[in-house]
């Protein structure tokens, strides 16, 4: 049986970019992977999920630059976005890391010199486009021309959008780079390869012995009849990574050292709880490794990642575990059409459950994209989760609480079918554990359905206008509450927010899985809040109304003024009287804040001499807030009050701003706040 010998399983998903919002797409292999770990938690099993941040490579060094940061504080500030976005989704992992880490460098350098040390590593001199201004080597995404097919303009190094046509970056007329809009040049230096025609019959090996999903492995013997090349992990200087240990001026490239980040924030999560690494990662382990990962990056996991671990003498995965894309409405998420929705954004309107639940309805253990369609969700959470399953408890909890003085009856009047809800719990947890969500929800919804018309047959609340018949109404409310008790074991994993909240309710230690074999007798329940509200179609075109925003604003970030009074003339000509009607006035920071759902934003209180002002200030990628509190700057003080997203700002901090950061004008010091300036 599945929930009874105890297995010793680590589960990972792909380390997001840390350039980036997590958003929905990122959030469906988040949510499908943190139910699967859930449900192996409920049963017992030692089950340890960890992930990181991908911190390293050229996207993002160039990003901190744009930003007037280093890469190291971009990487901390996305990695406490990153996590604060996880919690608020439910997605609990056991570990959180970055690949920019001392274990993520030790195990790097380890397998690198095994590799290298068996010969699995070759170098070559290669010809590469290079930007002579920035001094970079030039990814062909970095590269813009001109279609050497059909002439379209502003067309990136691989491929032509207008036409389709794929090409090298050599081949593009009049190329620049994306980057400094300089002409490259080719340059020729030495990479580092690694030799992965080594490894062919490993690999055709291993995909055919059933790690991977049969669509994954048809995909993936269509490359073997193309054969391999070697790959190319070395990347030049400047490079925000790992330095090659015996290459100076040579770095691993980004998706080498990716992987071996789950290593590393495994090896964290060992050190810090006193887990066996090794139990987990030697040759001959016995333990279960697996991986979540989208379908975009298969060949790094399905084929170089278990070659690399191979070749440097570790265990390989137990299973590559791979997803679909998800699509909203029908089509690829779209920034102009608000379908491009970022975690936080989502989080501002709506309830984090209504999209796992969601989500998990409509997986399966297959590679297909997975439709977010808008109306869908609407009716299908407000069905499911609040009109089957919630119902059920708020239908019953008032007669237990009015007539059993909040607690349940003293014995069980529907035994069967109590015991045929327990025993779904066996095919249930086949279901999750094949990653069939979406038939274990059905399943569940069929018993939802089934326990609803019981109640409705039964009719409680006519019986309890009849004399005499309360006992039985206490009965049949008592059966109801059991049922449902049942049910919110089998969501648990799905919302486990929503499953505390029943937990509570029912007065139980645990809903774990193994716990629905007791029946639920003379048990004193809690006062019922509801468990879960009804999606608000409103709440929905706000949220994609705001999605929008987010775009207007990314996109003010990235037009960056050339010349301070080219890109903005002098204005025209005001009068004394016009300028002395601003009122500025010293102010001190007395408060900041970040403020959830804006990443560009700050909110400050402002103390101007015993009054306090709170202002929103677009100056988050500057300034930590820490940095903020104590210090003095200028404000106007008679601006209009301004109504935005995240609330009202009541004047505004001066600051100027280039491409390469924000400053935030403060006076000498002995400036008092409240003072005017004039
Ligand atoms: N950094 C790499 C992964 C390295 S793993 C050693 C990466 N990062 S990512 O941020 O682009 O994506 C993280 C995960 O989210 C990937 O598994 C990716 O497939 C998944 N998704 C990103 N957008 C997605 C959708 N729109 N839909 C579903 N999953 C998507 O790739
Ligand atoms: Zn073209």
């Amino acid at each position: 049986m599945l929930t009874t010998a105890k297995r010793q399983i680590l589960v990972t998903s792909a380390l997001p970019y840390a350039n980036g919002a997590i958003h929905l797409g990122h959030l469906l292999e988040y949510i499908q992977t943190d139910i699967w770990v859930r449900f192996q938690k409920s049963c017992g099993h030692e089950c340890h999920y960890v992930c990181a941040d991908d911190a390293h490579g050229t996207a993002i060094m160039l990003r901190a630059e744009q930003e007037g940061i280093t890469s190291e504080a971009l990487i901390d500030r996305v990695s406490r976005e990153h996590q604060a976005d996880f919690a608020t989704f439910g997605v609990a992992f056991d570990n959180y890391y970055s690949t920019h880490s001392e274990e993520n460098r030790y195990f790097s350098e380890l397998i690198y010199t095994r590799l290298r040390d068996k010969g699995h590593i070759a170098t070559r001199d290669i010809d590469q486009m290079y930007d002579p201004v920035k001094g970079l080597f030039l990814a062909d995404r970095f590269i813009k021309g001109t279609c050497p097919k059909c002439k379209a303009d502003d067309q990136y190094g691989d491929n032509c959008e207008a036409c389709g046509a794929t090409y090298t970056p050599a081949e593009l007329i009049d190329p620049v780079s994306a980057i400094s809009g300089a002409t490259p040049e080719v340059r020729s230096s030495t990479h580092y390869f690694f030799k992965l025609p080594d490894f062919t019959d490993f690999m055709h090996q291993w995909i055919n012995d059933g790690h991977v999903q049969p669509q994954i492995r048809n995909k993936l013997m269509e490359w073997f009849e193309a054969g391999f090349n070697e790959w190319d992990i070395s990347r030049d200087a400047p490079y925000f990574g790992f330095e090659i240990p015996d290459a100076p001026g040579k770095y691993f490239y980004v998706w080498l050292d990716a992987p071996i980040g789950y290593l590393a924030s495994f090896k964290n999560l060992c050190d810090r709880q006193g887990l066996d690494f090794d139990a987990f990662w030697h040759q001959d382990s016995e333990a279960e490794v697996y991986h979540f990962i989208g379908k975009d990056i298969v060949y790094f996991h399905a084929l170089f990642w278990p070659a690399m671990l191979h070749g440097a003498d570790f265990r390989t995965p137990t299973a590559v575990n791979c997803h679909g894309f998800v699509t909203v409405n029908g089509a690829k998420m779209s920034k102009s059409r608000g379908t491009f929705i970022k975690a936080a954004t989502y989080a501002d309107f709506l309830n984090p459950e209504y999209l796992r639940y969601y989500f998990a309805a409509k997986l399966t253990s297959k590679v297909d994209d997975l439709d977010l369609n808008l109306e869908d969700f609407t009716a299908r959470v407000n069905s499911d989760l609040v009109g089957k399953v919630v119902n059920i408890a708020s239908r019953c909890a008032g007669f237990v609480k009015k007539l059993g003085d909040g607690k349940l009856s003293a014995h069980c009047v529907e035994p069967e079918m109590v015991a045929r809800f327990i025993g779904a719990g066996d095919e249930i947890a086949e279901l999750f554990e094949a990653r069939e969500f979406g038939r274990a929800m059905r399943r569940v919804m069929e018993l939802a359905d089934e326990a609803n018309t019981y109640i409705a047959d039964a009719e409680p609340w006519v019986l309890a206008k009849q004399a005499g018949r309360e006992q039985e109404v206490l009965d049949i409310c008592s059966v109801g509450l059991n049922l449902f008790r049942q049910l919110m074991v089998y969501l648990a994993p799905v919302v486990p927010a929503m499953a505390e909240g029943a937990r509570e309710f029912l007065r139980l230690e645990s809903l774990d899985w193994h716990s629905r074999h007791e029946v639920l007798l003379n048990q004193k329940i809690a006062k019922f809040k509801p468990l879960m509200t009804r999606v608000e179609p409103e709440k929905i075109d706000a949220m994609m109304a705001a999605s929008k925003e987010d775009l207007v604003e990314e996109q003010k970030l990235k037009e960056t003024p050339k010349g301070p009074l080219a890109e903005a003339p002098i204005a025209d000509e005001i009068g004394f009287d016009d300028f002395i009607k601003v009122d500025l006035r010293i102010a001190r920071i007395a408060k900041a804040e970040y403020v959830k759902g804006a990443d560009k934003l700050l909110k400050l209180t402002l103390d101007i001499g015993g009054e306090s002002r709170t202002v929103f200030s677009g100056i988050r990628s500057a300034y930590a807030p820490e940095a903020l509190e104590g210090r003095l700057t200028v404000m106007v003080a008679n601006l209009a009050p301004r109504k935005m997203r995240f609330g009202v700002s009541e004047g505004m901090v001066l600051a100027s701003a280039n491409d390469e950061g924000i400053y935030l004008l403060s006076p000498d010091t002995g400036a008092e706040p409240g003072q005017r300036v004039t």
